[in-house]
């Protein structure tokens, strides 16, 4: 068997795939959040469409893209994976079983946490990038250049009520996600270390809350702002 076939096949190197693919997104997570994080500059969208215009025209953001999408589809796939051959190798569970003790409630439900980033993820494209790439999106113009207007867009979607509370109720479930992922894909990558091991968990935790915490301030903020509640 050749070494991706037993890597594929193998637990631990499915769980290694899982972890290596999670790391990439929680990268993804960062520039994403930061290049968001213009939507709240009062600039009439100048520096979110301009920058939405660079990462839609630069070559090598588009082929980072391709390979974001492929680890989106590759970490979704082999958890689930890993997910229903857990719960077949242990149908019935242990006779003495405490688990609220040793394991977190995020640990014991990925299974249903990253279905839950599916869902939103799936609403999230086809409201911004699916119109961003195929819709008929208005155009703007700066120094004479024309840009997509995608802060209209997307300023337009979170005046939807229901959809910011999706956006809301989702960063909560990506927040419990990544309380157990990010430290757990450190451990599964081997950097477990008495000195460290510490300090990722609680560099992690504080990652899982203040990352969706800003992603989900956002469409808050843009929702406010359109109902005349901030200036
Ligand atoms: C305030 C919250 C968010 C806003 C305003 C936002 C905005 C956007 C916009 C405008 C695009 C399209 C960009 C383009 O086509 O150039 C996009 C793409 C995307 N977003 Fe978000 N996003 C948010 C949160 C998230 C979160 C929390 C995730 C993941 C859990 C996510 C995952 C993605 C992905 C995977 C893409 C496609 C990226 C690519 O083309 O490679 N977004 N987002």
């Amino acid at each position: 068997m050749s070494w991706i076939a037993q890597t594929l096949t193998s637990t631990i190197g499915r769980k290694l795939l899982v972890a290596l693919s999670g790391l990439f997104l929680i990268t993804f997570l960062v520039i994403h959040l930061i290049g968001n994080l213009q939507l709240l500059q009062n600039d009439g969208g100048e520096a979110f469409n301009k920058y939405a215009h660079f990462m839609g025209v630069n070559p090598l953001i588009q082929t980072i893209s391709i390979v974001n999408f492929s680890l989106i589809l590759l970490h979704m796939v082999v958890g689930i994976g890993l997910t229903i051959r857990n719960r077949q190798a242990r149908p019935v569970g242990y006779a003495y079983s405490r688990p609220q003790e040793n394991s977190t409630w995020a640990s014991r439900n990925m299974g249903l946490l990253g279905p839950i980033v599916l869902v939103f993820l799936v609403v999230h494209l086809r409201a911004l990038w699916w119109r961003s790439k195929f819709g008929d999106i208005p155009m703007t113009s700066y120094g004479g250049d024309d840009y997509k207007d995608l802060y209209r867009i997307t300023y337009e979607a979170f005046g939807i009520p229901w959809l910011v509370a999706l956006y809301v109720v989702s960063m909560v479930g990506l927040a419990f996600h990544l309380s157990h992922g990010f430290a757990s894909a450190f451990q599964t990558v081997g950097w477990r270390h008495p000195k460290y091991s510490p300090v990722i968990y609680h560099v992690g935790l504080a990652f899982s809350i203040l990352v969706p915490a800003a992603f989900a301030a956002i469409p808050v903020f843009v929702f406010l702002k359109q109902s005349s509640w901030i200036n």
